[in-house]
């Protein structure tokens, strides 16, 4: 059990058994996995550490997103990139057999009543939590334009996801593969001229999060970031992922990503250029 203000929230150590993983793209995965007290708990962007291995070696867990919540199924989907030997690991895993998971972890994404129209902003394995998001958003009765951009479009995640729920799907890739050629920012752009929104969400790597941070600032429109730093232990003992913030007051301060975040306000995050 964790206190955070006044909540009492639950945090699982479980071995979980997994019921699919397969190959989606050329270099990810999407696990699913039967874990129905943490889908019961959690909330979308929040994070579960793997186990990757039954041996000491990785000998740290890897923090992963809840990519899907089922609550009533009792299942939740992890959609990982193999990037080294924790996912590589963790693709050899069968259905069937089970993995060790800590979670749900973290503080994950928020939405008022008062917001009615909202765009998502993701990019490359950051579109994953997006989609937990997007449901929930829907929902919730939100107006959702889902910004969604990758290198390529064999590096574009889960757009079908998006449109099979319902929202108002964009898409950009680097190479023009799909979509429109160009950077995900720029459909932010155009839709923050045309359309009013009331939040900003957004997942992806450093540079697309700077420039969503810096446009939505420009326009006034609230935003909430999920910040990826490298974890240790995921819960808030090892200090390894603490990243500067400036405080409601203005002053800076540190953080932890894993037990304060991974979604701070745009107003928090500090940019180190
Ligand atoms: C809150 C959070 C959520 C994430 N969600 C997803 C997701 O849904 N899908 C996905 O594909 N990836 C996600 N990542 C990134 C993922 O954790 C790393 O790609 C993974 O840990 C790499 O492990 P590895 O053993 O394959 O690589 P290695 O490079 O061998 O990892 C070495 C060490 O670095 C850490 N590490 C490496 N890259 C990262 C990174 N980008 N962020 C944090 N730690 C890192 C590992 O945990 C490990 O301790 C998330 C990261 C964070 C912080
Ligand atoms: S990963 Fe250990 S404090 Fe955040």
């Amino acid at each position: 059990m964790v206190r955070r203000g006044r909540d009492l929230l639950m945090v699982y150590s479980l071995k979980t058994r997994i019921l699919e993983n397969k190959k989606i793209l050329p270099d990810f995965y999407e696990m699913v996995l039967s874990a129905p007290a943490i889908a019961a708990e959690a909330v979308p962007g929040q994070f579960l550490m793997v186990k990757t291995s039954p041996t000491l070696v990785p000998f740290l867990r890897r923090p992963i997103s809840l990519s899907r919540i089922n609550a009533e199924e009792g299942t939740i989907t992890l959609v990982y990139q193999v990037v080294g030997s924790g996912t590589k690991l963790m693709t050899v895993m069968t259905p069937g057999s089970e993995i060790e998971v800590v979670g749900p972890l973290g503080k994950g994404f928020t939405w008022s009543v008062k917001d009615k129209v909202v765009a998502i902003v993701g990019g490359g394995c950051g579109i994953a939590p997006l989609v937990a998001l997007t449901e929930e958003l829907l929902k919730a009765g939100k107006e959702v334009y889902a910004l969604l951009g990758a290198q390529s479009r064999d590096k574009l995640l889960s757009d079908k996801y998006f449109i099979e729920l319902g929202a108002k799907v964009m898409i950009a890739t680097d190479d023009g593969s799909f979509g429109r050629k160009g950077f995900v920012t720029q459909l932010l752009e155009e839709v923050i001229n045309t359309t009013r929104l009331d939040q900003v969400y957004c997942c992806g790597p450093l540079p697309m999060t700077k420039a969503v941070v810096k446009l939505t600032k420009e326009a006034l429109v609230p935003c909430q970031v999920s910040l990826e730093e490298r974890m240790g232990c995921g819960v808030g003992a090892c200090l390894g992922c603490v990243c500067k913030v400036r405080s409601e007051e203005g002053s800076l301060t540190y953080k932890k990503v894993c037990h304060d975040g991974p979604v701070f306000t745009s107003s928090e995050v500090i940019f180190d250029d």
